[in-house]
């Protein structure tokens, strides 16, 4: 499922002798090869061209391992043989309706050892350099079929480093491992188009150890404890989600299932290190999901909940759909931050990651709107320290903000900068200050009714501003706020 971006236009051997011969495979089809990105302005690799994948099957088996060494030999890829214990066994089926006619395509994933590949069930050919995984499929794949590619991948998955510096992909714990993926990190541990245009329904089951549990996005279909004293955890995500929203956490865990007034499941999943101190803010969850609703309107998905997990490292929580992750017990704003993303990233997500700002500037929005509602700062308050330079404690946070616009950050190292969140954040102030609480909460409810299940860009945001309140004149707010470099010259 994507909202279409616009493609690389990419020139093979293939294409050029279209004219003269037939090409890519048997069928009588001519095809061309699909791109290997879809030219995402900060990850121009990201994603691939010529399909749109519908849903993901994943059926990982987890082995700890005694050295954690990563398998970065991507091109030692060898037909199915038995191999020494890996810590992860994988086979992903990637359902997808091809958008040309395709002789080739690409799918994302780094690291892994490919042992075998399948199109429709026939065996196909394929190739990798870096992250692009290129499948040569028996035949050409015709434009609108819809057709499975099945990926049996076996290794120690990579911990990728963000042009950040933090950390995401597969991040080995204590006593498992969780699965983290924003921006590029799905596809450490499956092959997948992983852009976030490119959204689908999951099946994602996971076979652990005796003694050890797995949590994954939506729901627990089944869990079921073979002879040997594994268990195989079955998870499913009914609607559409971004590949970077997808996660497993494997380890120990205190599980509280519960559900919230209206009858949500709730799901929680708390390394029992930290349940002693998530056990209260963890209880504000149904309250913050009542309080969300109300604000932001109906909640886009058929449960909720949380996990939390040690992760010393990555020090950052995560939206994942149905289930953000915490890297250890959250304070309340930052859990009101991850259940916004669930309206705000997850149902409406960005159309590329040069739009995080609605993302980011949303959640943050939320915190200071939670605030607000529960006798902390006002909102106007919270954006008055931020323009004044004394919300932060330290001199240069405070100047960061003004640091380039939300809309526009300077590089692929500064996507989870203050411009973005608190910046972004002040952009919505702005909005709500020219058109008023009432029309303020129609557009943000609108606007997540709108793009629910699909995806936006910042234009979309600003045509449907101007929609819902056809007699407010915006263009300073985006001229200053959103696009401009700089601080604004008036608060
Ligand atoms: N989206 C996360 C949050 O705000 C933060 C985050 C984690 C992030 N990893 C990232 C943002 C990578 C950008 C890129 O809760
Ligand atoms: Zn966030």
């Amino acid at each position: 499922m994507s909202r279409s971006v616009p493609l690389v236009p990419t020139v093979t051997a293939c294409a050029l002798a279209l004219v003269l011969t037939a090409c890519g495979g048997t069928g009588g089809v001519h095809g061309t090869a699909g791109s290997a990105g879809v030219a995402d302005p900060y990850f121009p690799k990201a994603g691939n061209g010529g399909y749109d994948v519908t849903h993901y099957t994943l059926t990982l088996a987890y082995t700890p391992s005694t050295s954690d060494t990563p398998d970065t030999s991507d091109t030692s890829d060898t037909p199915d043989t038995p191999h020494t214990p890996t810590p992860l066994t994988g086979t992903t089926t990637i359902t997808a309706r091809a958008t040309q006619n395709l002789s080739a395509y690409d799918l994302d994933l780094k690291g892994m050892r490919v042992n075998s590949l399948t199109v429709d069930g026939k065996k196909a050919s394929w190739t990798r350099t870096d992250q692009e995984l290129t499948v040569r499929p028996p035949s050409t794949v015709p434009q609108g079929k819809t057709f499975k590619t099945t990926v049996h991948y076996s290794g120690t998955p990579e911990t990728i480093t963000d042009p950040d510096g933090s950390e995401e992909g597969w991040l080995p714990t204590a006593d498992g491992a969780l699965a983290l993926g924003e921006p590029t990190g799905a596809m450490a541990w499956f092959p997948a188009d992983d852009h976030p245009s490119d959204k689908a329904t999951y099946d994602i089951t996971i076979t652990v150890p005796k003694g050890l549990q797995a949590v994954s996005n939506g729901e627990l279909r089944t869990e079921k404890t073979a002879g040997d004293g594994r268990t195989t955890y079955s998870w499913r995500m009914t609607h559409p989600m971004a590949s970077y929203l997808a996660t497993v956490a494997i380890g120990h865990y205190d599980i509280t299932r519960t559900t919230t007034k209206n009858g949500l499941p709730v799901y929680v999943a708390v390394d029992p290190q930290e349940a002693a101190a998530s056990r209260k803010v963890l209880a504000k969850i149904p309250e913050i999901m009542e309080w969300a609703e109300y604000n932001f309107g109906p909640y886009p998905f058929s449960s909720t909940g949380a996990i939390v997990d040690r992760r010393g490292d990555a020090g950052y929580a995560l939206e994942t759909q149905t289930r953000p992750f915490f890297p250890g017990a959250p304070d309340t704003a930052t859990l009101v931050h991850e259940l916004a993303h669930q309206w705000y990233g997850d149902s409406v997500t960005p159309e590329t990651w040069r739009d995080m700002w609605l993302n980011e500037g949303f959640a943050t929005y939320a915190e200071w709107l939670w605030a607000e509602d529960h006798d902390g700062d006002t909102a106007q308050q919270t954006f008055d320290a931020l323009y004044r330079g004394t919300y932060f404690d330290d001199k240069r946070d405070n100047e960061e903000i003004w640091a380039f616009p939300p809309a526009r950050p300077t590089s692929a190292a500064h996507i989870s900068d203050s411009p973005v969140y608190e910046r972004g954040a002040m952009v919505l102030h702005k909005i709500r200050q020219t058109v008023g609480d009432a029309r303020f909460y129609d557009i943000v409810q609108g606007w997540a009714a709108a793009h629910r299940y699909g995806n936006a860009n910042t234009a979309d945001f600003t045509a449907y501003v101007q929609k819902m309140a056809p007699g407010k004149d915006f263009s300073g707010i985006w001229k200053d706020w959103l696009y401009g470099e700089g601080k604004p010259a008036r608060p």
